[in-house]
């Protein structure tokens, strides 16, 4: 066999040839090797089930300040439903209040902050759930009312925060009619496309918080917001990000920030919460693409689809703790002056759209 001709010379090669030259054998090999690639894909399930197991179960979270601000917020959010629910009205919510307290009672003794939003949020809405009570005798037989009254005493030098308080309103401000509401948002839906050219200008921190701040008021399981943010600026580490991950090639390193979006486990009580991290997470994604374009500002999300050890390769890059899950990466910067984009075409709606 001639060697220049570039005929493959190596036993493997050989050996494939020699198959190849019999399909029967040839096909038997084919189907093993596909079938052995699927169970490779096994490492993908199994590094979930290792995340599952160690970070979404609360009991075994209890002294993480993190899994104990998610699961208050998740009791006291029965509680804010409980205020805002239509019908004759009963007593309501003796278990999440019993709970509440409990959780702020750790709150204390673990020393975390008092100023935070969510311990505030969590006295303010026991204090509405009280208030309710005694204004409809809702607790006739004294079931709650007298051990809440004495609990939130302790807690007489926290101001009143009207603006935690549930009941409440929502209004667009003045200049803002429900007409111009819609057209805006049909516009901003319409314009905002993913942009794959930036400008090297950086964006500035307060624009990116803004954006930040708006993506947070994204709806998430209970109102636990799992989510988070780090945007990577150093170009350093940007390369290192977008080396692992396979959907940036030729415009990633143009764009002058990286959003890494992630989810935190610890937020999830059991498994059978497991893929909340990802709900949660997209939504707050597309929140904040649509509040960066609404400021100016362009990016294209980018997959997470990588094998687990790119994925602790990234955390390592970036300091993470193993529990927040990284759900997208999101290129962010100004889009090139007439820039262009995709058409990226959308099926027709009465396809997927079906009326029972
Ligand atoms: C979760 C997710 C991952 C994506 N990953 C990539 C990616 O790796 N590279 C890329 O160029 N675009 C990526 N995109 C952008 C899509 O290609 C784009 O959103 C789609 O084609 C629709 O186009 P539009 O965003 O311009 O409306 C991703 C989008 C989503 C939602």
């Amino acid at each position: 066999m001639n060697a220049s001709l570039g005929a493959p010379t190596s036993l493997k090669s050989r050996l494939k040839q020699a198959m190849q030259a019999r399909p029967a054998i040839w096909g038997r090999y084919w189907r093993a090797k596909q079938e052995l690639k699927r169970l490779a894909m096994l490492r993908y399930f199994l590094h979930d089930i290792r995340h599952t197991y160690r970070f979404m179960f609360w009991p075994w979270a209890q002294r993480e300040a993190w899994a104990l601000s998610a699961e208050l917020l998740f009791q006291y959010h029965k509680l804010e439903k409980g205020l805002v629910m239509p019908g004759t009205p009963r007593l309501f919510g003796l278990e999440p209040a019993a709970s509440v307290m409990n959780l702020l009672d750790r709150w204390v003794r673990a020393n975390l902050p008092r100023q935070d939003q969510v311990f505030l949020g969590a006295i303010e809405t026991l204090r509405c759930y009280l208030a309710r009570i005694n204004e409809r005798q809702l607790d006739p037989r004294q079931v709650i009312a007298p051990q809440l009254a004495q609990f939130l005493q302790r807690f007489d030098d926290v101001p009143a925060q009207a603006h935690l308080s549930t009941p409440y309103q929502p209004a667009l401000p003045a200049e803002v009619s429900e007409d111009l509401l819609g057209t805006t948002f049909d516009a901003l839906a319409n314009v905002r496309r993913s942009v794959r050219d930036f400008k090297p200008d950086p964006v500035s921190s307060d624009v990116l918080a803004h954006a930040v701040s708006l993506a947070q008021l994204s709806p998430s399981a209970c109102n636990r917001q799992p989510c988070a943010v780090i945007l990577v600026d150093d170009p350093k580490k940007r390369k290192q990000l977008l080396d692992l991950q396979n959907g940036n090639k030729g415009f990633g390193h143009l764009a002058p920030h990286i959003a890494v979006i992630t989810a935190d486990e610890r937020g999830f009580f059991d498994a059978s919460e497991r893929h909340e991290p990802y709900i949660d997470g997209g939504l707050f994604a597309m929140s904040l693409i649509l509040a960066l374009r609404a400021h100016g500002v362009g990016s294209c999300c980018l997959n997470w689809c990588v094998p687990p050890a790119l994925d602790k390769a990234a955390h390592e890059v970036l300091g993470l703790h193993p529990a927040r899950r990284i759900i997208m990466l999101i290129a962010v910067g100004y889009p090139q002056e007439n820039g262009v984009v995709a058409r990226s075409p959308r099926r027709s709606t009465s396809d997927i759209l079906t009326h029972i």
